[in-house]
């Protein structure tokens, strides 16, 4: 059985961070400096999946009770479509509840039905579209939610 490890991140994992951030979204302005803020903040909130050891993935987080935004999610290509995006969410979920966060926000580009189907067993909805969000491509970004008492604000 693989055995993994979820903790929060630390400033040494940043170059670590940076060659999976690089190789999975090419067209990333995340830089060294922003994870680093994102550690050292108190509204950041960033923990990272470990594989004997190595990093394999990460999920950065901007947490202003009762919300979060995930600003950033990531598995090493080689690792992905194996649960372990699944993993660290579900982690992550834990902890959230016991913050008393009531709402989960985050955007997804329209073509990443990986992610979009991600979101979706774990209970988001498309709430609004960003027209030409991502400026790469000039590709729509879909804004999800999760609301965790179920019900959608009026
Ligand atoms: C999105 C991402 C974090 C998911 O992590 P992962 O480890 O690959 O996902 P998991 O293996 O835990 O898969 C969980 C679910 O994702 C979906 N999924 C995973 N691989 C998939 C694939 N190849 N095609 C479609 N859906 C897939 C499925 O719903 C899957 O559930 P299932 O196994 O019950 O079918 C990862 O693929 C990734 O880093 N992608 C590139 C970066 C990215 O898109 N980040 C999110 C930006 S908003």
């Amino acid at each position: 059985m693989t055995s993994t490890r979820v903790r929060a991140l630390i400033e040494s994992d940043v170059p670590d961070i940076l060659k999976i951030e690089y190789s999975v979204f090419p067209h990333s302005t995340w830089t060294s400096n922003s994870f680093q803020t994102c550690i050292r903040s108190k509204s950041g909130y960033a923990y990272g999946i470990f594989l004997k050891r190595k990093l394999i993935g990460y999920i950065v987080l901007h947490v202003i009770i009762p919300e979060a935004h995930i600003v950033n999610f990531a598995v090493d290509m080689e690792y992905q479509s194996q649960g372990f995006g699944q993993e660290l969410l579900s982690y992550i979920f834990k902890k959230l509840k016991k913050l008393k966060i009531k709402s989960i926000f985050l955007e997804v580009r329209v073509s990443n039905a990986k992610a979009i189907s991600l979101y979706k067993k774990f209970n988001f909805k498309p709430i609004m579209i960003r027209n030409k969000y991502y400026k790469n491509n000039n590709e729509d970004g879909v804004v999800m939610a999760l609301f965790f008492n179920g019900l959608l604000p009026k």
